[in-house]
């Protein structure tokens, strides 16, 4: 058993403090918004993240999960402190903000008063290490204490978080002095993952190349989707077929409206600007986010292609999280969307099974004009009088809904798949016109007119609408 301090309460600190106390250590997390710290000595997460609240539940009440706003408290005896401040874009050029993980610094300076290993989980640039030992150094309210800083990025997701801290595919520990490292990495033995202790720099690294190589994936199949889509071949067979390749692997070859979330946009930007910097021209890391943030686009050119103008017309969307299983909505692809929508005119119906209130926030501090957006209560509704329906995150409950229901209720019946999770030829016989991301051209692009729309969908549909 250890005694562990966990500075930052958000998805990756509460949950890493709560599975180290599942394992049995005593952990205390800290947080600096005193609203977070009380609900969260109630038992309210602020955060959604399946299986963590009973786990909270039961850690709490097994007496080894803490929770204060004080870092007295939390470091009192604390033998590791683990750092899990967000490090969001600070500058224009894309850089990482260190604010939040300075201030954790120099709050630890003041109250440390015994050896510990500061732990760095945040995603720091490289060299964040030497920086926290600086800060840390120059603020040192005792100048006889000692520390030791280890990097330890963090590779969970948010979705399955848990689970991903539970089993690992590796853990990262970086130090210049190894015996920190090693200790460290005797607090995760029981997760029986493979270990990579190696320097400082060299963690930093791997937590940053590792998150630009997988949105480098996700920009290379949405590119490929882009060539599928003019050529007529179906970009989700291509996927498959290439994912059958050891070499090449099947995840995060989706084509979609790209990624978002905390963590690949901020990433990809930093190590980007973390080249600038150093005189290089990292031509790939660009091109990942130019094709990243074009795929948004593509909704509002698939919904203009067909409806001819969005003005007067009403849009339904499903889903406003960056990605299933989560609330979290930074840097999610529906505030783009959504704010372009309503920008031509259009009223907006949405309805995301978790992300409410988030996404409400989100919508009305990124210049969404909140007066053109309804929230609905379900899928349906959303579906009630539409124009066309688009899908914006991938949550199972859409994949089986009753689309002849749905396409019932609609004004129109044009569906929009921006996670193509729907097949285009069931959806044809539903009597949707259907355009996903890369699958084919499709039938040619026709422009509906408000109203009736039954010859033109006899026209464009190979089924009969009786039977759709
Ligand atoms: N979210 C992810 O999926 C994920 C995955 C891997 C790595 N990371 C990295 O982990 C870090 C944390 O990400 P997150 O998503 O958990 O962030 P978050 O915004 O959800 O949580 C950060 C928490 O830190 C608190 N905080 C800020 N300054 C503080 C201070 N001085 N003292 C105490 N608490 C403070 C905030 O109040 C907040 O509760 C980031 O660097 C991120 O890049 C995130």
């Amino acid at each position: 058993m250890s005694i562990i301090c966990v500075i930052g309460t958000g998805y990756v600190g509460l949950v890493t403090g709560t599975c180290l106390a599942d394992m049995g250590n005593q952990v205390t997390c800290v947080d600096i918004v005193q609203e977070k710290i009380e609900r969260l000595k109630q038992g309210i997460l602020p955060i959604y993240e399946p299986g963590l609240e009973e786990m909270v539940e039961r850690n709490v009440q097994a007496g080894r999960l803490h929770f204060t706003t004080s870092y007295a408290e939390g470091l009192d005896s604390s033998e590791f402190v683990f750092i899990a401040v967000n490090t969001p874009t600070g500058n224009t050029q894309g850089g990482a903000d260190m604010r939040y993980v300075e201030a954790a610094a120099r709050s630890i300076a003041e109250e440390l008063d015994h050896y510990a290993v500061i732990i760095n989980k945040s995603t720091v640039p490289v060299g964040s290490g030497d920086f926290v030992s600086r800060v840390i150094q120059n603020n040192l309210k005792r100048a006889d204490v000692s520390f030791s800083v280890v990097s330890n990025p963090e590779f969970l997701r948010e979705g399955s978080a848990v689970l991903d801290f539970q089993k690992p595919d590796r853990v990262v520990l970086g130090s210049s002095d190894p015996e920190a490292a090693h200790r460290v990495a005797k607090l995760y033995l029981p997760l029986r993952a493979p270990f990579v202790i190696t320097d400082l720099y060299t963690a930093e690294m791997i937590k940053y190349a590792s998150n630009a190589f997988l949105a480098t994936k996700i920009s290379f199949i949405n590119e490929i989707a882009q060539i599928c889509e003019r050529l007529g071949a179906d970009v989700k067979e291509v996927a498959a077929g290439m994912g059958y390749d050891k070499r090449i692997g099947s995840a995060f070859l989706d084509a979609g409206i790209g990624y978002g979330g905390s963590c690949f946009p901020k990433d990809v930007r930093a190590l980007a600007h973390m080249a600038d910097e150093a005189g290089l021209h990292p031509q790939m890391l660009h091109a990942v986010m130019e094709i990243n943030y074009d795929q948004r686009r593509l909704i509002v050119d698939k919904l203009t292609n067909i409806l001819g103008t969005l003005r007067h017309c009403t849009v339904g969307v499903l889903g406003l999280a960056f990605k299933a299983n989560t609330d979290d909505m930074r840097e999610a692809p529906a505030v783009d969307i959504i704010r372009w929508i309503t920008a031509q005119g259009a009223q907006v119906q949405v309805y995301d099974p978790v992300a409410k209130e988030t996404g409400r926030e989100a919508l009305a501090r990124e210049g969404v004009n909140m007066e053109l957006v309804t929230f609905c209560e379900n899928a349906y509704d959303v579906a009630n009088n539409a124009d066309a329906l688009v899908i914006i995150t991938e949550w199972n409950e859409f994949k089986s809904l009753n689309m002849q229901r749905i396409r019932g209720a609609m004004r129109r019946p044009v569906l929009i798949d921006g996670r193509n999770i729907y097949e285009p030829s069931e959806m044809n016989r539903c009597g949707f016109i259907y355009r996903g991301i890369g699958r084919g051209t499709g039938p040619a692009p026709t422009v509906l007119p408000p109203g009736d729309t039954t010859s033109i969908l006899e026209q464009q549909v190979p089924l009969t609408l009786e039977e759709a």
